[in-house]
């Protein structure tokens, strides 16, 4: 890799997550002032080469790749060397490439973070900073910051305690905030901070690179999670919107409870997946024909998950008139101790009620609750049986079933079975990627509540308006808009959400309608309001064009940048 010439840039330094004070940037694409101008006529071959073409090559190159992580590792230093083109073959890609840069292959990325580590991205706050946020913040070279991601790398996805090596996923994250809704690159921070980690293995390795000591659990971690939360408002304003990604559980419902009255925060892991599930069963209405009021949903599994989707299954039932009380009488949470009821000795009292008689087990409460749909959130495998989904159908004319849990090995039943067990008259959603299934001649197409269809377009509209609480409804608001913007087509097609690939526009629309929201109910705090949201909206998204470059009009202040070129 050249090393090239050090040079005073300023606009043109799109300034990307890495050490080197910024790395640029478009490669063969400079044309031929351009590269006298920047002093690296010479440096490039002779041919002035179109995005398109460096697209092709970017790939090429990827299709030639068979190793997720191989990919993963190519994806990130094309990040680094052309941000535009590594987001523009991203979008252009995202089906087959959003399980690199993010789910499952990210999570593989983490836990080999130390070994295959090119170049630092995103920001390392350890307990040892404590004091000295601020000034560590400084240190980041972009100063309009809007979105931040934040892990303390407890619970990584599914894999575990990962410390530091938890970054991996603030970045992989933000990555699907920029390709998905558009946000510049630059407004996003990923950020880890380091109170050590209680995985043995990486306390033995020597290449691990955070702390080496088991996690501090005591009043010097919120203290220093106060302090990040602070200086982050210091620096960057207080609507700077900061999510929770991958706490352990415990501190991630504490976390949420403490901030989101005081800062602009949200939990992806509680709220996004609650929206999402919700969303899916919106879509579900639209095929019954059948208002959401008139369902009866049972659980499996009662954490975090299932109270958040409960929760805001509750909301859609009262803004349809029922009761809060009637639309939670409706919800039956069943966990590994059986069905929850009055008895039970649990802190999810919301939903306990009159033990309907003796349940033995899963089958016997879907038996007995006769529920329209089983959310499946227990991360325990395949808990619905063929015995359970065989009910459904018999209890239902069009069983809802979602198998939520992730990976997919604890999917809680595959999207085959449901299909072929309930002769393909289910409305099948899962959290891990099924693909299509053929039964009697006809393809029916799972859905897979991705997230990553609520939190691009939430947050796009959460930092346009100036929200700065991020209540649940305007969680049920992007719900509502994710079902509405299933066609009737894919409907049939046995499809819960939008086609991945659609992503873009389905992130842009949902912040145009959730910018509506917030400014109709009094949530929004950037004034003047923008009459046309969806120009508004539309005219703040980040394209993956090369600016153009005037000579002319350029001014050069002083600031050292190193070019690379790809
Ligand atoms: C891809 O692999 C094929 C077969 O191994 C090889 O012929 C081709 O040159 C490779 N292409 C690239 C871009 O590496
Ligand atoms: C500990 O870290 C290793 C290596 O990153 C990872 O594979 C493993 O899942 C982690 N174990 C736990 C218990 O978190």
């Amino acid at each position: 890799m050249a090393h090239l010439s050090s040079i005073r840039v300023h606009s043109l330094c799109l300034p990307t997550h890495s050490l080197t004070l910024c790395v640029f940037l478009q490669g063969m694409a400079f044309s031929l002032p351009e590269r006298q101008i920047l002093g690296i006529h010479g440096l490039l071959p002779p041919k002035v080469e179109t995005q398109d073409i460096q697209a092709m090559r970017f790939q090429n190159n990827l299709k030639n790749m068979t190793d997720p992580l191989q990919k993963y590792i190519y994806l990130m230093g094309i990040q680094e060397r052309n941000e535009r083109l590594f987001y523009r073959v991203l979008m252009e890609d995202i089906e087959e490439l959003m399980p690199i840069v993010y789910t499952p292959t990210v999570g593989l990325a983490c836990t080999h973070y130390g070994h295959i580590f090119r170049r630092p991205k995103g920001l390392f706050i350890s307990i040892r900073d404590k004091g000295h946020i601020r000034s560590i913040l400084d240190n980041w070279p972009e100063t309009n910051v809007a979105v931040i991601v934040v892990t303390d790398g407890e619970r990584i996805l599914g894999l575990g305690d990962l410390g530091v090596y938890g970054m991996g996923i603030p970045v992989g994250k933000l990555c699907l905030y920029t390709a998905c809704a558009g946000i510049r690159p630059e407004r996003c921070l990923p950020v880890a901070i380091d109170v050590g980690t209680n995985n043995q293995t990486l306390l033995q390795d020597p290449l691990y690179m955070g702390l080496y000591q088991e996690r501090d659990r005591s009043q010097a971690y919120d203290d220093l999670i106060d302090e990040f939360m602070e200086a982050v408002v210091e620096k960057y304003g207080q609507d700077t919107l900061i999510q929770f990604e991958d706490f352990g559980n415990h501190n991630a419902f504490r976390f949420l409870r403490k901030y989101r009255e005081k800062y602009c925060t949200f939990n992806d892991d509680i709220q996004g997946t609650a929206a999402v599930a919700l969303a899916g069963l919106l879509a579900a209405q639209r095929a019954l024909g059948k208002p959401i009021t008139e369902h009866r949903v049972l659980f499996l599994g009662a954490g975090e998950a299932a109270l958040g989707i409960a929760n805001l299954i509750v909301m859609a039932m009262m803004e349809r008139g029922m009761t809060q009380a009637e639309a939670r009488n409706k919800i039956w949470l069943y966990d590994k101790d059986g069905l929850l009821v009055k008895e039970t000795d649990s802190n999810q009292e919301a939903f306990l009620h009159d033990s309907p008689g003796t349940v033995e087990s899963f089958l016997d409460a879907v038996n007995t609750i006769k529920p329209t749909a089983i959310i499946g959130v227990s991360g325990a495998g395949r808990l619905f049986t063929h015995d359970v989904i065989k009910s459904m159908g018999t209890l239902n004319e069009r069983p809802i079933i979602f198998a939520l849990s992730n990976p997919t090995n604890k999917a809680e039943c595959t999207a085959e079975d449901a299909y072929t067990l309930t002769d393909g008259r289910c409305l099948f959603a899962s959290g891990s990627p099924f693909g299509p299934v053929t039964l009697n001649g006809r393809i029916y197409t799972p859905g897979q509540g991705n997230n990553a269809y609520i939190f691009p377009g939430v947050a796009l509209a959460v930092i346009l308006s100036g929200v700065r609480h991020i209540s649940d409804k305007v969680f049920l608001e992007a719900a509502k808009t994710l079902a509405e913007q299933l066609t009737d087509k894919e409907l049939e097609e046995g499809r819960l959400y939008p086609p991945l690939s659609n992503i873009r526009e389905v992130s842009i629309q949902m912040a145009v309608k959730v910018v509506e929201f917030v400014y109709a109910n009094g949530m929004a705090f950037r004034y003047p309001e923008p009459t046309d949201k969806d120009s508004f909206v539309r005219a703040t998204v980040w394209d993956t064009h090369y600016d153009s470059f005037e000579p002319d009009t350029y001014d050069w202040p002083g600031q050292d940048v190193f070019i690379t070129r790809n």
